[in-house]
């Protein structure tokens, strides 16, 4: 399973490279206007040390303006990946990257159907929200289940981003399913290495290690 972190704040995502669980990176205009910085210079700094996929999002809402945005973000860096908004002018757009061989993130997908037209279209990855869904009253991660049980049965290479993941227990249950990519905020990340019995026993062994310290030469 491939772990993408979910945010455009550079010192982020290099804590997380540090501890070597960054596969890839994904960002929104929402986060990138949480960094109060020029845009392209976080891409570069961003693509300076993380060598998979950087998730980079077009704002045009027509397929002609989706297309320009995305051949000049995918200039940029050597591992973009343009993220498209799921409407029909987002879909010509992905299906004219494909031919151009740029690759792309279909986003805002909150339905199988829309998954299926986005591998149709040649989508490199498709991003559920799931935490979207579950706060207005549906079960997320059904939805994740769904798109990679439609793919499996076509074999499309489509793969699939599980993304608006709030806590561990999403990344668990995608895990479960099977899904390709978790894009996690950093405190997630963060989180998911903690148990509170991990942190009893090491006290517990450090304790005994002094009595066997005091016997020792
Ligand atoms: O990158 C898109 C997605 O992960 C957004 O998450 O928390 O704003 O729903 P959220």
């Amino acid at each position: 399973m491939k772990f993408f972190i979910d945010t455009a704040n550079v010192e982020a995502i290099r804590r997380a490279h540090e501890r070597g669980m960054v596969d890839g990176v994904t960002t929104n205009p929402t986060l990138v206007a949480k960094e109060g910085r020029d845009f392209r210079q976080i891409v570069e700094e961003i693509a300076s040390f993380v060598k998979g996929p950087i998730s980079l999002e077009v704002v045009s809402e027509d397929a002609e303006g989706m297309m320009k945005e995305a051949r000049e973000l995918n200039g940029w860096i050597d591992n973009a990946a343009i993220k498209i908004p799921m409407t029909w002018e987002g879909l010509k757009a992905v299906k004219m990257c494909a031919e151009e061989g740029i690759k792309t993130n279909v986003t805002l997908v909150f339905s199988p159907n829309q998954a299926l037209l986005a591998a149709k279209a040649g989508a490199t990855f498709v991003s559920p929200f799931i935490g979207r869904l579950d706060d207005v009253g549906h079960y997320g991660m059904q939805l994740v289940s769904d798109i990679v049980e439609i793919y499996n049965n076509y074999d499309f290479e489509t793969e699939v981003i599980v993304a608006s993941v709030r806590h561990p227990v999403h990344v668990y249950e995608a895990a479960l399913i099977g899904a390709d990519i978790v894009t996690m905020p950093p405190a997630v990340l963060d989180k998911m290495v903690n148990h509170p019995l991990t942190d009893v026993g090491i006290k517990r062994f450090l304790a005994d290690w002094e009595k066997v310290r005091k016997v020792s030469r």
